[in-house]
């Protein structure tokens, strides 16, 4: 049955989303029906669609009670707004439905697990979340929240682990017809852990063993775990609130990262070899990954970061979008990321160049747009290596983002100084990248709003949201010291 309080929100997201008209929005990238959207939940594959839901306050452009929005798509690419799935409507939830995951059971129906959230007052007045792990059943369109939940709660967490920040469960099903859900927790040193926990029918659930741990190394409390095989290793996904910076690395106080390791099944021993970052740009958080049924292991996140909110302008109607969803392989022991494949289907109007020589500021005829996937390749003259490499995107008489590589130092730096901001946040972002003697391979994703940066084949990726006018849609080219060729081939992306 749909509570008062869904029907309220679905009401509202039907009569309110329309008001946003589509080139308002990105184009080819989710964006929140109406409102406000965080992390990506529930990402699957269900009675042949991607269903992807999202934490939702469709009553504001800022974060407030938790929803579940809810989009499907036939490729990724282009989506469907359903209605909303969940609201918060029960005594267990009645501060949100938080994050989680969804899968679906052998009888057909899909099965959510989120984190319920009820506020609780404590003896001195202040308040604190009580988090706990609920289900709810659905067909793809409504749900059904279990009678019997929650179904994970305090009472099932081995001492030292926290109630008040107990959240974001994500289940996946094991080769044998058992289930599995990972969970992150603040443990006593006041760091994250992910915790494992099994059901042999998705309903009942109990704790198994504590799958890895901070002791406050990477940030503090983990959120958004998720547990996944990638080749022939095993990768824990996460991402650490308050992280510290380490060299070029986790600059973003909320980061993400790979844990990557190896896994036996029968001790249930996760044994972590390395750990990688997910992102290197300035918005990006809470990825979630599904497979895909031809066994591609994707992730989506959330194309913001909690410190950058400040960062879209009061004259935009909605809060909120995703990244394009991404393609995981292992290559030399780390974990590269491509745009899925699904992109290439609206490709058009190509434009390609070879082997240009550039020096001076450049621009190329029919080399611009703000809806395109672009790849430029830069190649050091031989014997004569440019001491800078520089490209403006999404540039106008006023604005533009830039990415410029230093092959010295072998650093590639985004910035959206440029960008139309007039808020003092963080606009500027460094990673290192592999030195490969000057040459340098970039794709770029630009869908209105946003730049997705695919270095090396994607090595590294660097997102970054930036406002600026649709106008401001040129693209140049710049080298510093010596000449170096640039080969470009743009699509646009038409749907
Ligand atoms: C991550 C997060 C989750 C939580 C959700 C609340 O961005 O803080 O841990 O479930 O957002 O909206």
């Amino acid at each position: 049955m749909t509570s008062e309080t869904l029907q309220k929100a679905r009401e509202y997201e039907e009569r309110f989303g329309v008001y946003i008209q589509p080139q308002e929005r990105p184009a080819f990238h989710l964006s929140t029906r109406v409102g406000w959207m965080n992390d990506p939940n529930g990402f699957s594959f269900y009675r042949g669609k991607y269903h992807l839901f999202y934490q939702y306050h469709p009553y504001s452009t800022k974060w407030g009670p938790m929803h579940w929005g809810h989009a499907v798509s036939d490729d990724l690419i282009r989506w469907e707004y359903l209605p909303a799935a969940l609201a918060p409507d029960q005594p267990y939830d009645d501060a949100g439905c938080f994050s989680g995951s969804a899968l679906e059971l052998p009888d057909g129906s899909q099965l959510i697990m989120y984190t319920g959230v009820r506020s609780l007052l404590n003896e001195d007045g202040t308040r604190s979340d009580l988090q706990t792990q609920c289900l709810a059943v659905g067909d793809g369109l409504d749900y059904e929240k279990y009678r019997f939940n929650p179904v994970l709660s305090e009472d099932d967490l081995p001492r030292g682990f926290s109630r008040t920040d107990f959240r974001d469960p994500k289940m996946f099903k094991n080769p044998d017809g058992t289930y599995g859900c990972v969970v992150g927790c603040r443990t006593d040193d006041d760091s994250g852990a992910i915790l494992l926990f099994e059901s042999s029918d998705g309903f009942s659930w109990h704790f198994s063993t504590v799958l890895d741990r901070c002791y406050n190394e990477f940030g503090k409390m983990w959120e958004c775990p998720d547990f996944f095989e990638l080749g022939r290793k095993r990768v824990i996904m996460c991402s650490p609130q308050d992280m510290s910076a380490l060299g070029l690395e986790f600059h973003n106080g909320n980061g993400t990262m790979f844990l990557i390791g190896d896994y036996n099944e029968t001790t249930r021993t996760f044994r972590r070899e390395t750990v990688q970052a997910v992102d290197y740009g300035l918005d990006f958080y809470a990825p979630q990954s599904t497979l895909t049924p031809d066994g591609r292991r994707i992730i989506v996140g959330w194309m913001q970061n909690w410190d950058t909110c400040v960062s879209q302008p009061a004259s935009v109607k909605w809060f909120g979008q995703m990244t394009l969803p991404r393609e995981l392989s292992v290559r030399d022991g780390r974990i590269v990321q491509a745009p899925v494949r699904e992109l290439d289907g609206f490709h058009s109007r190509r434009i390609s160049y070879s082997d240009i020589p550039v020096r001076e500021e450049t621009t190329l005829r029919g080399v611009y747009g703000r809806t395109i996937d672009m790849t430029v390749t830069v190649k050091p003259l031989p014997g004569e290596c440019y001491t800078q490499f520089r490209m403006k995107v999404a540039a106008g008489s006023q604005h533009y983002t830039s990415v410029t590589y230093t092959p010295q130092t072998s650093t590639l730096r985004v910035s959206r100084d440029h960008s139309g901001s007039n808020r003092d946040f963080v606009h500027v972002r460094e990673c290192l990248v592999r030195d490969r003697g000057g040459c340098l391979k970039l794709r770029i994703i630009l869908d209105r709003y946003s730049a997705e940066i695919f270095v090396n084949d994607g090595e590294q990726v660097l997102t970054l949201t930036f406002y600026t006018a649709l106008s401001a849609d040129g693209i140049s080219f710049q080298c510093h010291g010596k000449a170096a060729h640039i080969s470009v081939e743009k699509y646009d992306i038409i749907l």
